[in-house]
């Protein structure tokens, strides 16, 4: 029996022959001699197929193979520095799956193609060694913040995707028809319903999509994105920053130790990544205005950032940057007023370097009913859907926080790319929905 491997195991079997399933990257062939280029997801193989070692008919299907054919290649694994992985595989034998046609050729050739249509062929183009090296580190920034949470104390607690109310403000909600004529909306973030189950179990995270009906095209927005968001009881701000902190740096080692590779490929500055430790800096939302002043910004004490304010508070620095206490005027209704300054809330966001901008926004939530109370009427809330909101205050109630980070905005500073549309497999912006 021919053992069936994947390229990455190539290296436990050279000398051996072993079957690999998978399809034909690129071929470079002459009369004699054909070197098809073998894609299996999990590497990339030289094939070596030697028109005098095989049987004719063999020899010209190889020839004539067609790029993303799926083929089963059998053949000895062979060590050589040269090759892309360091090794190539002599054929011996080669079954074809399905053979590509010649009238209908796969669209997503070697060339260069524009954005817009790589985005329309996403459902391909994922195949390629750029997307594979980016979706490969959200799987491990992915896995790390799971583990991460998981070997503190945390419990996942996942939140519902059909909401009745607005967690982040109203306008950026998708409604829809839930049942006859009552509306329901898609959650734009599981905070709430973590502050619920964070009072049964201390520390929870839960880990979701969540949406959010932005009209922004920027670079930093998706109208779908995964969150992960850690709440916790008995909790400050402090504890908070702490554990993004911390949460970050491991993060960043994981992929530091376990995706070489692929950054290598994405041509990532990786002391960039190794400079991501802690401390991080930290500063107020008033010392950020300052600067941001020194700078030129015409920002106004008040104004939230825009992403140029951002990109001019971080470009500079080595590490990401904790801005706190912010304007209570242009924050959600539920964040905790400073005891010594009821203008300014204990709201904290991290902003990555390399002008990434926010990446992690969260803070100290309200524990007090009265102020809970008035805080929703203020911001014109309708009070019956967050009845159960406002119970949280009424039994056993205590000071917590917690805080969301995208996953698509990691992934992308962490790959140094440019847009987040590239972080997930089937972006969704707001020009966008397919395929
Ligand atoms: O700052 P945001 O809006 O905070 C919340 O939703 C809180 N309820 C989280 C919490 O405290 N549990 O969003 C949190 C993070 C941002 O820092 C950003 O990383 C990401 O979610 N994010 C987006 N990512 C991609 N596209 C968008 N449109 C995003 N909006 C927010
Ligand atoms: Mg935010």
């Amino acid at each position: 029996m021919i053992p069936r491997i994947t390229i990455a195991q190539a290296g436990a079997h050279v000398g051996e022959s072993v079957q690999i399933a998978g399809w034909l990257y690129n071929l470079r062939r002459s009369g004699k001699i054909a070197f098809p280029i073998l894609r299996d997801g999990y590497g990339l193989m030289q094939c070596v197929a030697v028109k005098s070692a095989l049987p004719e008919a063999l020899f010209e299907t190889i020839r004539n193979l067609t790029q993303e054919s799926s083929i089963i290649v059998t053949g000895k694994i062979r060590a050589d520095e040269r090759a892309p992985g360091g090794f190539e595989m002599d054929v011996e034998n080669l079954e074809v799956v399905q053979r590509v046609p010649e009238s209908d050729p796969y669209p997503i050739t070697p060339k260069d193609h524009g954005i817009e249509f790589l985005l329309e062929h996403r459902h391909l183009a994922i195949r390629g060694l750029r997307a594979h090296a980016i979706l490969g580190i959200r799987h491990e920034v992915i896995k790390a913040v799971r583990d991460y949470f998981d070997s503190h104390g945390f419990t996942l607690v996942d939140t519902p995707i059909f909401t009745p109310a607005a967690c982040e403000g109203t306008t950026t909600l998708f409604e829809v028809n839930y049942y006859e004529d009552n509306k329901a909306y898609l959650t734009q973030s599981g905070q709430l319903y973590n502050e619920a189950t964070a009072m049964a179990f201390g520390k929870v995270y839960c880990f979701g999509p969540t949406f959010r009906a932005e009209l922004s095209k920027t670079r930093r927005h998706l109208r779908e994105f995964w969150m992960v968001e850690p709440e916790m009881a008995y909790a400050t701000l402090e504890d908070v920053k702490r554990v993004a902190e911390e949460m970050l740096v491991f993060i960043v080692g994981r992929v530091l130790e376990n995706r070489r590779e692929e950054l290598k490929r994405l041509e990532r500055d990786v002391t960039r990544l190794e400079a991501i430790q802690a401390p991080f800096d930290r500063m107020t939302y008033d010392e950020a205005i300052e600067i941001l002043h020194q700078k030129g910004s015409p920002i106004q004490w008040g104004d939230d950032f825009g992403g140029t304010d951002e990109t001019l508070l971080t470009q500079d620095r080595q590490r990401p940057i904790m801005v706190d206490r912010f304007p209570a005027s242009f924050k959600a209704f539920y964040f905790e007023p400073a005891a010594d300054r009821p203008d300014v809330v204990l709201g904290v966001d991290v902003l990555a370097p390399e002008g990434y901008g926010e990446i992690v926004g969260g803070g100290q939530r309200i524990h007090d009913l009265d102020l809970l109370l008035q805080r929703i009427e203020q911001h014109k809330l309708p009070k019956e859907a967050f009845q159960w909101y406002i119970d949280l205050r009424k039994y056993g109630s205590v000071p917590h926080g917690g805080f969301g980070m995208g996953i698509e905005r990691a992934v992308a500073w962490i790959c140094g790319i440019e847009h987040i549309r590239e972080t997930i497999a089937f972006p969704r912006t707001l020009y966008r929905w397919a395929p």
